[in-house]
């Protein structure tokens, strides 16, 4: 999968994309991760890419020319609509179905603002999904980028191995992951489970569905409400609605 980031910061882009699990895909190739500068499509003799927005009001606007330009040299000869994701905290708020279907793609463009936003006609010509990734606001949409790169790739075939699955991690079944635990057994007094020393295989996995339920219970009733309790599920989390 080719990611191919918009934006006035691509240093800021390439160096946080650049270690572990992303780092190694890039080098492995199952991802590319190309961070272009607006900046260096600009006709603007002193490299200016803002102005002042028609109608007044406080700050500058990303103007649609330098971004519109940046955008057709990464589409130009494609036969393909490529799907491009202008990152706002005005979009549909990101997750992890969305992650699954961004991450089908061949080619992905994520553009990103900065100042007060970007010249709306440049937006309504190039961009086919508006994404935020939470409800609060940054000064930029570069760090949304990242997340959202970082989240997509780890569903690209090749780049988790085995032991990186993914599989059981929090939203992938609905609920939240369960507590896990490693070595020693005891530390600073506090015992692992016992269930988890058992080797039974089946009584484990229903010890962490259950661990499950609980912690969605507890930290993400929303997820649970939208979760196809069956009535096992149900009898586990009345019996233990003080835990
Ligand atoms: N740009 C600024 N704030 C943002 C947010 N919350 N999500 C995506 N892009 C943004």
């Amino acid at each position: 999968m080719n990611f191919h980031i918009l934006t006035l910061f691509p240093e800021m882009v390439s160096d946080g994309l650049n270690t572990s699990i992303i780092g190694r895909a890039k080098e492995n190739e199952s991802i590319s991760i190309e961070a272009i500068n607006i900046r260096d499509y600009t006709t603007e003799k002193h490299g200016k890419v803002d102005d002042y927005p028609y109608g007044g009001g406080a700050g500058m606007l990303m103007q649609a020319q330098p971004i519109y330009d940046a955008y057709k040299a990464i589409t130009e000869g494609k036969n393909k609509k490529i799907r491009t994701v202008y990152v706002t905290p005005q979009g549909h708020t990101f997750n992890q179905k969305m992650a699954h279907d961004f991450a089908k793609e061949e080619d992905l463009i994520i553009l990103c603002g900065h100042y007060e936003g970007i010249d709306e006609r440049v937006l309504d010509e190039i961009v086919t999904d508006r994404v935020s990734i939470g409800d609060y606001v940054l000064t930029g949409g570069e760090l949304a980028a990242m997340v959202m790169v970082d989240s997509i790739s780890r569903l690209v075939p090749g780049v988790l191995h085995n032991d990186d699955s993914s599989m059981d991690e929090s939203f992938e079944n609905g609920l939240l992951e369960y507590p896990q635990y490693s070595r020693p057994a005891v530390w600073n007094d506090k015992e692992v489970p016992p269930i988890l020393l058992s080797g039974d295989h089946k009584k484990v996995d229903e010890w962490r569905h259950n661990m499950s339920l609980l912690r969605t219970k507890k930290y993400r009733p929303d997820l649970l409400e939208a979760y196809p309790l069956t009535d096992k599920d149900r009898k586990f989390l009345e019996e233990n609605s003080e835990l």
